[in-house]
């Protein structure tokens, strides 16, 4: 099938690659010469494993291409739409590129004849409020283009594991107001849905609710065990013997409840905000997700109060060692990081920073530059610090060297915002350690 992707960031650029590699004849259109360069330059504008090798492989045996030119549409059946929604100043969702590129379509799409119902397919797969798919349609059926049908396909895939999830989805979930588009969407996914996934076909703005309820009820659960965190630093429990002790009940399970400093991103913050702004313009009372969103901003200065408490109000004169910038492991991405507002709060006290990621350092110098000091192995920016404090668990972080940490700090103070390590092991060499809902 002949395809079109608008939009080269994470959704874009895996929604692209991924149906090159399943064998279609994929076109991806950004207005951002400088990306289309990068890509073409045998780079890729974001970090994400396997995901370069997978588009060199498709670019080479011509199944997939970059171009700045929006007219490469016309010759696409299907046109997806992957394109940023971020956060507006008042906290919704900013629209304005998704309605861009409706503008744009229309364009292109208009003097084209009509082939009947899900001949020419545009598909929203950014994340967008509810209503937004079917605007699109209104827009482009105003401009001309009454033979195009719009759809809704949420995008699941999570940073860091977006190939496994978008060619093993969980489920694909699709929105249409004519079969017809639905049929060929499904015919595009078959590939993927080989053991008996799911293919879900509702209307427009159930599949839009379906992708804000998915992530309000991750983010949800991980508000819920963050507060639980905390009353268990009070009472001397352990949050670990807690999640253990209810994730055996099938109701309640394992994922998604392992507490932090918070949720980052680009995904759970701001779809949690947008679904607010949906309870606001709705007149829709929405006291769960408020919650949600303050008990995420709050626990982002947990680890900054854990420090306070040891070290006291006043930080300067004090060095701190930071491990992990990127909102999660197998990242760059330091979008609403919790890493930041630590930084921000230990350069306030006037305490120096010294830190270390795998991959975000770049992202991370360039808000910072030499406010901070960089270093490019995770051992190196402990010298001389007066304490270790973890943010993001990269693997590499899980099993160090614990006589090697003692040595190049000055204090043995660590403060774990992942609960990487086993409490008693670290008392018995002497640390101080402070970790998430563990009884300090
Ligand atoms: C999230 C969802 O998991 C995806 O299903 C969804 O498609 C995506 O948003 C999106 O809307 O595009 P992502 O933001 O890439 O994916 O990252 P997650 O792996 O979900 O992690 C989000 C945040 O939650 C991270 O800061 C992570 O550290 C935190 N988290 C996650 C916890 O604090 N505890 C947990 O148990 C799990």
């Amino acid at each position: 099938m002949k395809i079109a992707v608008i939009g080269t960031g994470y959704v874009g650029l895996v929604t692209a690659t991924c149906f090159a590699e399943s064998g279609n004849e994929v076109t991806g259109i950004d207005i951002d010469a400088r990306k289309i360069a990068i890509i073409e330059s045998g780079k890729l504008p974001i970090y994400e494993p396997g995901l370069l090798e997978l588009v060199e492989r498709n670019r080479r045996d011509l199944r997939l291409r970059f171009t700045t030119d929006m007219s490469a549409v016309r010759d696409a059946r299907l046109i997806f739409i992957g394109v940023g929604t971020p956060q507006s100043k008042e906290g919704d969702a900013d629209l304005s590129s998704i309605w861009a590129v409706g503008d744009a379509l229309a364009k292109q799409l208009k003097d084209l004849p009509d082939e009947g119902p899900g001949s020419r397919v545009v598909i929203i797969k950014s994340t967008v409020p509810v209503g937004t798919n079917r605007k699109l349609m209104e827009r482009l059926h105003a401009a001309g283009c009454k033979h195009v049908d719009v759809a809704s396909n949420p995008e699941f895939l999570k940073e860091g594991a977006a190939l496994d999830d978008f060619q093993k989805p969980d489920r694909v979930v699709i929105g249409v107001t004519r079969p017809e588009a639905g049929e060929v969407l499904k015919e595009l996914y078959s590939p993927f849905l080989r053991t008996e996934r799911p293919f879900l076909v509702m209307s427009l703005e159930s599949a839009e609710m379906t992708k804000y309820t998915a992530n309000a009820m991750l983010a949800t659960k991980i508000s819920f065990i963050n507060e639980m965190s905390r009353l268990c630093d009070k009472f001397g429990a352990d949050i670990n013997d807690v999640r253990r002790g209810i994730g055996h009940d099938v109701r309640i399970g394992f994922q998604f409840l392992f507490p932090g400093a918070g949720y980052g991103g680009s995904c759970f913050p701001k779809d949690i905000r947008a679904i607010l702004g949906m309870g606001r313009q709705t007149g829709t009372e929405m006291k769960l997700m408020q919650a949600v969103d303050d008990v995420n901003e709050a626990q982002k200065h947990v680890l900054l109060n854990k420090v306070l408490k040891h070290f006291g109000e006043d930080l300067k004169g004090l060095t701190f060692a930071l491990w992990g910038l990127a909102f999660k492991p197998r990242t760059d991405d330091i979008r609403e990081a919790p890493a930041l507002t630590l930084i921000d709060g230990l350069l306030a006290r006037g305490a120096k920073v010294q830190v270390h990621d795998p991959e975000a350092m770049p992202n991370v110098r360039e808000i910072y530059k030499d406010k901070l000091s960089y270093s490019e192995r995770p051992y190196g920016c402990l010298e001389g610090a007066d304490g270790l404090i973890i943010v993001t668990e990269w693997q590499e972080f899980r099993n160090p060297n614990f006589e090697v940490i003692a040595g190049l700090l000055k204090q043995k103070a660590i403060f774990d915002g992942r609960n990487l390590y086993d409490p008693k092991l670290l008392e018995n060499r002497g640390f101080a350690y402070y970790a998430i809902g563990r009884g300090r």
